[in-house]
């Protein structure tokens, strides 16, 4: 076998693998109707936003699809639609926007522990931090894998607590066989280049009140009901034309990405379970995630490296890798004012920081790369006395 490229080898690949790309149409599928967009001159929040509202709406089976400029925005607008005030349950193992968006409301992050199995917000865990201050969860599709969707729904019913996701990563997740989009009172997933569905930027939410959907198209126009007599204060969280054109044509190619994906996972786990210390996010049998991210978790004690020297070894590889979701969000700068109070209790977050490692996963990925990556880290792991040496 030859030897890691940290220890001399050649590189597994001549140019850096991304760890994630989006994958788009092609320029020439758009241009008839960019021109048509163009000669409009309607460049913002027209048909194009409109047809790509309904054609989510029709595909997550829900009643209303919003489209706003990002997640952020659709968070930040949802959260203050709802009239919450007090205190929210929200995971810590998250991206840093989820909390913010609580933070821009005023209202009080109550960080919540995750499943170690999952990454997911622990429903026994939520039940623990509810006082009489709480006044939503707010859930995270973790890498899009879907959380325990009937306990937490049923935890917020017996609380009458409200419930609102980040579904960043989980345009196309199914939970009991309906579409994510259809458990919270709002649900917003992201458009970002990262995501399967990509808009450039975007976001959408998806919401089954009427009423509520009605309120987020004015205030992502300033809280502007048509006449300028602003009703409260919104944000220009409006999609362009020309967002929505892209995303609406990757949409119709979603279930196709998914399948793909699920098929990659596969062959990434086929090869890499067979490392000792390697293991991955469960994902629970009623479920369909996105693989948004494909993550393992890497187990020191039996890997005989951590999740940084297992990275620090793939970079002279040409892989890239990366450590989603560290810090965890109660141990960045901007939350130093939560960190004493919680450093202690989130153990199943730490302990899976402390392992996590998401390697190259994206809908075009070759299965060729996919086994040069395996290639890799089994040439690593079987070199991993000499690499921990070389690391020091
Ligand atoms: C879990 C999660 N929430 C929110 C966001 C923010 O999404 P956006 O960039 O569309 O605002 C991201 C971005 O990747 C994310 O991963």
């Amino acid at each position: 076998m030859k030897k890691p490229a940290i220890l001399g080898g050649s590189p597994a690949f001549d140019q850096l693998l991304p760890i994630n790309q989006p994958t788009l149409p092609k320029v020439d599928d758009l241009t008839a109707e960019l021109t048509d967009i163009f000669n409009s001159g309607m460049l913002t929040n027209a048909r194009y936003v409109k047809r790509f509202e309904n054609e989510c709406a029709d595909y997550l089976e829900v009643k209303n699809a919003v489209a706003v400029s990002c997640c952020t925005s659709g968070l930040l607008l949802s959260l203050k639609l709802l009239g919450l005030k007090g205190e929210v349950i929200v995971p810590s193992f998250t991206f840093p926007a989820t909390v913010h968006a609580l933070l821009w409301n005023n209202l009080k992050p109550v960080f919540v522990d995750c499943d170690p199995e999952t990454f997911n917000i622990d429903p026994h865990e939520v039940e623990k931090k509810i006082t009489p201050q709480t006044c939503a969860i707010m859930l995270v599709y973790i890498f899009g894998n879907p959380p325990q969707l009937d306990r937490l729904t049923s935890i917020a019913a017996k609380h009458h607590l409200k419930m609102i996701s980040d579904a960043a990563h989980a345009l196309g997740v199914k939970y009991h066989g309906k579409f994510a989009g259809n458990f919270a009172d709002a649900e917003v997933f992201s458009l970002a280049p990262t995501k399967l569905v990509v808009a450039g930027e975007g976001g959408i939410v998806a919401t089954n009140n009427d009423q509520l959907a009605a309120d987020l198209k004015i205030a992502r126009d300033y809280g502007n009901p048509g006449n300028y007599n602003t009703r409260f204060i919104g944000l220009n969280a409006r999609m362009s034309e020309m967002h929505a054109l892209l995303a609406g044509k990757c949409l119709t190619k979603l279930e196709e990405s998914i399948n793909t994906r699920y098929k990659l996972v596969d062959l990434y786990k086929s090869r890499l379970q067979k490392l000792p210390g390697i293991s991955f996010q469960k994902i629970e049998a009623n479920a369909r995630t996105s693989y948004n991210y494909f993550s393992v978790l890497v187990d020191e004690e039996i890997f005989g490296l951590n999740n940084d020297q297992l990275s620090a070894a793939l970079k002279p590889e040409n892989i890239m890798t990366r450590k989603y979701f560290y810090p965890p969000v109660h141990e960045q700068d901007a939350y130093k004012d939560y960190y004493q109070q919680y450093q202690d209790q989130l153990p199943a977050t730490a302990w899976v920081c402390k392992r996590i490692c998401c390697l190259p996963l994206f809908t075009h990925l070759p299965e060729e790369k996919v086994i040069k990556v395996c290639e890799a880290i089994e040439r690593i792991y079987e070199n991993r006395v000499q690499v921990k040496g070389q690391i020091g």
